[in-house]
């Protein structure tokens, strides 16, 4: 069969993936030379040598970028829920020859909670709106993230921030109505034609709940509405401090003995 056949086979096809014999898996795509044009500028700030990193894809699709990470060394687990996906990305993988530096899974995000695995670097493209749990998704991702994620999000149009103060009094709380206070719009119906873009947030939105998980963000962007965010020492998850007891239930853990150690220490 040849390559032509296979990529009808496997359509349709969200990412346009430029093979090894030159062939294009949707070269008509509505965004143009989608997601090429993001990796064209995101891919400056990644190590160009990834070897022995590491390395989650979330909402992997057709496999673009976990084919770009693993050319540069990196060895990539790639989980997708939808396995349509996962069979593009296992069949491009075969293309460029990098199965095995490859692990793919029919995953939902929220399984990651329950593996064993942390990750140098997680990338998170294109998925947490697309989240009824946002906020659990990322918890649970910072979890597992050692030093750094790339996370694309649809954002509010805007790129203000705002000072956010350590408190707000009770009769203060007008400033939460500030034009650029954090904030996480939700879409009851559709968004672009498409019932799953659950939540959007403001930039500031986003750089909040990031900092809220343990994430310090680095001041490029290289990308629009792509953040780049690393661990730090400095930065401290909330999910490690006042709460680790909700995150344990959430994820399905034993919490009990978690919460009385925490109300002692606050
Ligand atoms: C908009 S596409 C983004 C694809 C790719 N990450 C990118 O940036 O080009 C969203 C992808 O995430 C997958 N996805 C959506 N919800 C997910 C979930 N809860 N867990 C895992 N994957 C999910 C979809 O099947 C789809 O492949």
């Amino acid at each position: 069969m040849t390559t032509e056949n296979d990529i009808k086979k496997l359509g349709p096809w969200f990412h346009n993936i430029h093979l090894p014999n030159g062939n294009q898996t949707a070269p008509n795509h509505f965004l143009g030379d989608f997601p090429s044009f993001k990796w064209e500028k995101i891919k400056e700030i990644i190590p160009e040598n990834l070897t022995g990193w590491k390395v989650l894809d979330v909402g992997c699709n057709a496999g673009y970028y976990t084919v770009k990470l693993a050319m540069r060394g990196a060895n990539v687990t790639a989980i997708d829920l939808d396995a349509h996906y996962l069979r593009q990305a296992e069949w491009v993988a075969k293309q460029f020859g990098l199965s095995e530096k490859i692990t793919f899974r029919q995953m939902q995000v929220y399984d990651i909670a329950r593996t064993d695995e942390q990750y140098d670097l997680v990338w998170f493209m294109g998925v947490l709106y697309h989240l009824r749990y946002p906020m659990f998704a990322l918890d649970i991702l910072s979890q597992k993230t050692l030093k750094m994620m790339v996370l694309q999000t649809l954002t509010v149009p805007g790129k203000k921030e705002i000072s956010m103060p350590k408190d707000v009094n009770l009769d203060e709380r007008e400033i939460i109505r500030a034009p650029n206070w954090p904030s996480l719009s939700f879409i009851e119906h559709k968004l672009a034609g498409d019932p799953t873009n659950w939540w959007v947030p403001n930039h500031s939105g986003i750089r909040a709940m990031l900092h809220s998980c343990g994430f310090v963000i680095t001041a490029t962007m290289p990308e629009e509405e792509t953040y780049i965010a690393m661990k730090s020492e400095d930065a401290i998850a909330s999910t490690d401090t006042w709460n680790h007891s909700e995150y344990l239930s959430a994820i399905g853990e034993k919490w009990q003995k978690e919460v009385k150690k925490k109300t002692n220490k606050y």
